[in-house]
């Protein structure tokens, strides 16, 4: 049988390359160029990464023709029916879901790690009050590397699985805070007694005159948007992620460095925008003008929520998230059915038109999570925060895999420079 090998010859010099060819269990395979620039004098060109796969990984697996998207291998339909987002947070850490005892035990390390150091709040009084909660939240992560030492070793296992634990339980408080301060009200603590989702909500809406409880609808639509924003393999964010920590940086500065990345609004910062375009469009008669300026190549606007580097039939994401849109709006007292409309009529609109059907342009996770956001109450400004609160977890589990990778180096990506040639400088003669 002939050895799994691709030839690269280079016509000019007719010297050729043998590059193996890397399987994976599902997917394209890759082909190892590493030995390209050593035998034929030149680097791959791959701007954006396009075409490049940057690591081996076992953790989250997509299928963007098929629309599939996979944890550990488990389909994330299956995953948003019937699992918790603590259970999913364990799956994509240890590779495999809890058993009773395991998630018992899990949940009771995760509550323990729920506070912050009360010289980390201090942070807070720092940022003008006006501060957008990312730029807060790029802040005071960052700053969590100066505060939690005993757990910054990161060539200890155990080190790493403490900050990893730290980051998962504190990432709602920090999130909570960074809100509370942004409209001048105190801090509310964690509460033991309170599952994950309950926890953090109550510390973004009780108040020292008013107790919250969160409508259990709502703790289970934001459940699964933290379900659904878990993982999702090598984007921007976790690249960064990746890619900052193998310089051997502490893992809540590298977390730090994703968070930056995120926020973008080609990134998680889409949601954001996405209801500030609805409530631009405000009625559905108006949805033929921005469909035109989308497509209009010297308008800088895009439909935001719409497209994806990866997925080209749908976004399962989308999919699960449309339908709880729908359970919730009928759930709850909101005036944001109006909202979801004009998105249905939207994204109706787009589909049927040429320019989106021939860039198989879909909606994506972010077309639709920030109606649900909006409808539990949450304030737009920290709907990218949500996120980055959800994503931890994969940010996490990605770099504590890395760190086990036998072919792990510091990341160094070439360039081909289109610079000035060397010249003197005007005084050497
Ligand atoms: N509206 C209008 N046109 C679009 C859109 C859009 N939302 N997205 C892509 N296009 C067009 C581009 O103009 C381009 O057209 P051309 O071939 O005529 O030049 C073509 O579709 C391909 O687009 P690219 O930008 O090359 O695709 P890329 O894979 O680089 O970008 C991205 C993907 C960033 C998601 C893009 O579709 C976009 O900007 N979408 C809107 C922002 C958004 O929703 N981001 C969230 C992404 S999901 C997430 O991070 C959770």
């Amino acid at each position: 049988m002939a050895e799994d090998k691709v030839t690269i010859t280079d016509k000019k010099t007719g010297k050729t390359v043998e590059a193996p060819v890397v399987h994976g269990t599902m997917g394209p395979a890759g082909i190892d160029i590493r030995n390209l620039q050593k035998e034929l004098g030149y680097f791959t060109y791959d701007p954006a990464f396009m075409a490049t796969a940057s690591c081996k990984s076992a953790i989250t697996y997509i299928d963007g023709d098929a629309g599939i998207l996979l944890y550990r291998g488990y389909p994330i339909e299956q995953l948003a029916k019937h699992s918790s987002y603590l259970e999913v947070c364990y799956l994509l850490l240890y590779g495999e879901l809890p058993t009773p005892k395991e998630m018992e035990e899990f949940q009771s390390i995760i509550i323990d790690h729920t506070m912050v150091h009360e010289g980390l709040r201090r942070f807070y009084s720092g940022f003008r009050h006006d501060a957008h909660p990312m730029a807060i939240m790029v802040g005071v992560v960052g700053a969590l590397s100066a505060f939690y030492h005993d757990s910054t070793d990161i060539t200890d296992p155990r080190h790493r699985e403490i900050s990893a634990h730290r980051l998962i339980a504190k990432m709602p408080s920090i999130a909570a805070d960074s809100y509370k301060y942004s409209i001048g009200q105190p801090f509310v603590y964690p509460r033991n007694d309170l599952g994950f989702v309950e926890n953090f909500m109550r510390m973004m809406f009780a108040v020292p005159t008013n107790e919250f409880k969160a409508h259990p609808k709502s703790v289970k639509a934001l459940e699964l948007i933290l379900i659904l924003h878990a993982d999702h393999e090598q984007n921007a964010s976790t690249s960064t992620v990746r890619l900052a920590s193998s310089s051997g940086a502490n893992p809540f500065a590298s977390v730090a460095a994703g968070i930056a990345s995120l926020w973008g609004p080609a990134h998680g910062g889409a949601n954001e925008a996405v209801i500030r375009m609805l409530e631009e469009i405000k009625d559905p008669k108006e949805i033929a003008k921005f469909i035109k300026r989308a497509k209009d190549k010297h308008d800088p606007f895009r439909l935001m929520g719409f497209g994806h580097r990866i997925y080209k039939s749908h976004d399962p994401r989308a999919v699960i998230i449309r339908q709880m849109c729908y359970d919730l709006l009928k759930e709850l007292d909101t005036e944001d059915a109006p909202l979801f409309e004009t998105a249905l009529e939207l994204e109706k609109v787009a589909l049927a038109d040429d320019y989106f059907i021939e860039r198989q342009l879909y909606p994506n996770v972010d077309y639709y999570s920030g109606i649900i956001l909006k409808a539990i109450g949450i304030p737009l400004n920290m709907f990218t925060v949500i996120f980055t609160m959800a994503r931890t977890v994969g940010w996490i589990a990605q770099w504590m895999e890395m760190m086990e990778d036998e072919e792990q180096r510091i990341g160094r990506p070439r360039q081909i420079y289109t610079g000035h040639p060397r010249r003197n400088h005007p005084s050497e003669k």
